[in-house]
């Protein structure tokens, strides 16, 4: 039976309907999911009841290059022994939500701003596939907004101007703005940044985006001050409601997005609630300034 894709804003996202993805082994059915990754950019699987090894073994099944040892995990292990995952969690090893001072607490709390995942690569992320394992009751909401769209929208002027920039991405930019600074010497070269165009094709479809990300903080042959500024009013104008879809998360929730074609950010939450997210994460074949040249 084919799996239905049910539309959940105007311009992207949709619930998949009908599939099973621990289990899910067929080609086409997998081929069906690409498509719509490719059309909507933001899939929903509810009742996903996906553990640790079946979350990656489907994430290999859609595309064999995961993406691991990337953000959070560049700083120490993470508490599953497996490096394939990432966690963007509040809770520790015994799934204890983390005292308030806690580093790692910190650190994740730059996933707010709006960003694209792993963009301080290269190459960047691709898709990322968040199991809920534990949600909050309230709040904690996630919040995509179509970077095709945005571009779509651009006045000629203004694409006129930014096609064929190139930004510096880096984690120390991100996790500044968030007011975390605690870096040694030895995360800031590990977090030295890449380039990346601020305007990109979408390998497979060829739809154009803007690439922003929170981790972009300077622009080449740009002053800083000029660079920050057209960051920001890009960044406003590519999130005004109407790019917007906002995601309520519900137990055993998979979702999955394509980072080339949108950003992301999370939404507050009650600090003291737990909350047990586990990503995995596939990376793009090649870096944007490859790709274009
Ligand atoms: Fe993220």
């Amino acid at each position: 039976m084919p799996i239905e894709f049910v539309p959940l804003h105007p311009l992207f996202a949709a619930e998949a309907r009908g599939v099973d993805l621990a289990a899910l082994r067929d080609p086409g059915a997998l081929a069906e999911i690409r498509a719509a990754m490719h059309r909507f950019a933001v899939l929903v699987f509810r009742d996903q009841r996906l553990d640790d090894r079946s979350q990656v073994e489907f994430a290999g099944r859609l595309d064999g290059q995961l993406h691991s040892k990337t953000g959070i995990s560049a700083l120490a292990a993470n508490r599953f022994g497996n490096e394939a995952l990432t966690d963007v969690s509040n809770v520790d090893e015994n799934g204890q939500v983390l005292p308030p001072d806690d580093r790692r607490r910190h650190y994740s709390l730059a996933n707010r701003l709006w960003h694209t995942d792993a963009s301080f690569v290269d190459p960047p992320g691709r898709y990322s596939m968040l199991s809920a394992r534990v949600v909050p009751p309230v709040g904690a909401d996630t919040e995509f907004a179509d970077m095709r769209a945005a571009w779509d929208a651009l006045d000629a002027r203004t694409r006129r101007q930014v096609e064929g920039l190139v930004c510096l991405h880096s984690q120390v930019h991100s996790r500044a703005k968030a007011g975390f600074d605690e870096l040694s010497d030895a995360e800031r070269v590990a977090f030295r940044p890449v380039r990346h165009r601020l305007v990109r094709t979408h390998p497979s479809t060829g739809r154009k985006s803007l690439f922003l990300s929170s981790h972009a903080g300077e622009i080449e042959g740009m002053s800083l001050p000029e660079a920050r500024m057209l960051l920001l009013d890009l960044t406003e104008f590519a999130t005004q409601p109407r790019f917007v879809y906002s995601h309520a998360w519900r137990l055993h929730d998979l979702l999955m997005w394509d980072n080339q074609a949108t950003m992301h950010r999370g939404r507050p939450f009650d600090p003291a609630e737990p909350r047990d997210i586990r990503q995995t994460r596939l990376r793009c074949a090649e870096g944007t300034i490859e790709q274009h040249a």
